[in-house]
């Protein structure tokens, strides 16, 4: 009984958001909230490491569960970075969802991985 609710409230998070995600005012806000600590149109590291075509890889950088930067993960860390890893040194102010979905459209169109 109890996995089942947990199950139906996992596919519940889980449900596509309704929103179109915008990649061109996903490129507005990266070249805002992004670059003063990332390059976006190469990888070499800045703040942070350069994040060209960063949907799809391995993230380069230590310390966090995911295999690949897909969409899930790029959420994930966009929405509290400290929350997947506690002694980052990337601290941001938050990120709307509405923002990250179009963020992620943004690197998913710019990658070659899509
Ligand atoms: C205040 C500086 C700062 C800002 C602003 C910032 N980041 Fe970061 N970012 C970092 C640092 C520092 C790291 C390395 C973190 C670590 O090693 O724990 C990082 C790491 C990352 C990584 C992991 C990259 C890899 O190669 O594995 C991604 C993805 C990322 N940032 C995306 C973003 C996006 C998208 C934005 C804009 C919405 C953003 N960051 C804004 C500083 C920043």
């Amino acid at each position: 009984m109890r996995r089942a609710l947990w199950l139906g409230l996992a596919l519940l998070c889980f449900q596509p958001a309704a929103y179109a995600a915008d990649a061109a005012r996903g490129k507005l806000i990266a070249e805002v909230r992004c670059t003063p600590c990332h390059h976006l149109d190469s990888t070499t590291f800045q703040v942070g490491p350069g994040l060209l075509d960063i949907y799809g890889k391995k993230p380069t950088i230590s310390g966090v569960p995911f295999r690949h930067w897909d969409a899930e993960a790029l959420d994930a860390w966009l929405a509290n970075p400290r929350g997947i890893k506690p002694n980052t040194k990337m601290s941001i102010p938050r990120i709307s969802k509405t923002d990250r979905a179009d963020l992620i459209a943004f690197f998913k169109s710019q990658s070659a991985r899509n």
